[in-house]
């Protein structure tokens, strides 16, 4: 478990800004073409309707704008892009190149792929770049993830979909807003989720969801502790948003009740890399966090990863 050594340059958040495509797919829609129902997709899931279209560059450039629009700071000024995607646009160059170029940047640009984890694996490797002289860095998480389903897959066809989310963080001259990490893999159950390269995904529901309870809830048990918290001091829990259920099943292990949850999946589904950012902007968009607010990030993907962070909310 890292603790983060006193003393160490922190970074906060300082803008943000999401992107959903425009077209929305409902369960109805989705049980006109297989063998579902709204009624079982939000059951056992959560998911009443998602957003489908765009590439992952295009997604990532409208949410970076606003990120950057938002932080009123110089797009010159960023000095790294992280962005994390399981979709990438081409194989060669990864898509963070395209989205640099589209967003007018002049910085080092990477991608980061940890699956659904993939947003919190990039928080934290931003706030890594800060510790070592950066000032901005942009993170975004975005996924296309309609593009690798086989729409005819009623096990994975009606979890997964599109979207985008992104933060500029900037060096803190005091404490920074993150207070605790941990992220992990398990590499030995890849097959449990994964699209061979130019393939669809292929799943094991059942096993995945067992597995997703509990590593989130190592995970977010590991950063709440390298915080130096308890659960009961968490304000808000802004999960991988991937099926209700598992929220529901890993929160009460947690003991954290769902008042104090971030859930936009019944309107997103499963957006991978941007899920998280989705959730959280959507709660501070709404009023929910106050500065001083401690938010647990806590993601699970195939791979299998975990990833988690205790973030500190301050705008001032
Ligand atoms: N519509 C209607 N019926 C469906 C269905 C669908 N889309 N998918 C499966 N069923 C049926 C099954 O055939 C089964 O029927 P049976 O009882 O007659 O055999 C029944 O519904 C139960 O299926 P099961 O697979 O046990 O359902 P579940 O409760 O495990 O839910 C998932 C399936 C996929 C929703 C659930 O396992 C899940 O969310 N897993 C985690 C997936 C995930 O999070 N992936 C992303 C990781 S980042």
């Amino acid at each position: 478990m890292p603790i983060i050594p006193s003393g160490a340059i922190g970074a906060k958040i300082i803008g943000w800004g999401t992107s959903l495509p425009q077209k929305v797919v409902t369960n109805d829609e989705l049980s006109k073409t297989m063998d579902t129902s709204d009624e079982w997709i939000r059951e056992r899931t959560g998911i009443e309707r998602r957003h489908i279209g765009g590439t992952t560059a295009s997604l990532s450039i409208e949410s970076g704008r606003k990120a950057i629009e938002m932080s009123g700071i110089d797009p010159l000024s960023i000095d790294a892009l992280v962005l994390s995607t399981t979709t990438p646009d081409r194989t060669v160059p990864a898509t963070s190149a395209t989205v640099q170029h589209g967003l007018s940047l002049r910085c080092g640009a990477f991608d980061v792929n940890a699956a659904c984890s993939g947003f919190v694996y990039a928080l934290i490797t931003g706030h890594g770049l800060v510790a070592m002289g950066m000032k901005r860095i942009l993170v975004i998480g975005t996924d296309t993830l309609s593009r690798i389903t086989d729409w005819t897959d009623r096990n994975t066809a009606i979890l997964f979909a599109d979207g985008s989310g992104a933060a500029v963080i900037e060096a803190s001259s005091g404490p920074g807003q993150l207070l605790g990490w941990d992220f992990d893999a398990d590499g030995s159950l890849e097959d449990l989720l994964y699209a061979e390269i130019g393939g669809t995904l292929h799943m094991e529901g059942k096993e995945v969801f067992r597995r997703a309870v509990r590593i989130m809830v190592e995970s977010a048990e590991k950063s709440i502790k390298a915080a130096g918290l308890t659960t009961n001091e968490i304000d808000l829990v802004v999960p991988h948003q991937a099926n209700l259920r598992i929220i529901e099943a890993a929160c009460k292990r947690l003991d954290i009740p769902m008042s104090r949850t971030s859930v936009v999946l019944n309107e997103t589904g499963n957006t991978s890399s941007a899920s998280i950012p989705l959730a959280l902007f959507d709660a501070v968009d709404r009023g929910r966090v106050k500065s001083g607010d401690n938010v647990l990030l806590v993601g699970f993907g195939a791979g299998m990863t975990a990833a988690s962070a205790v973030i500190k909310w301050n705008q001032s």
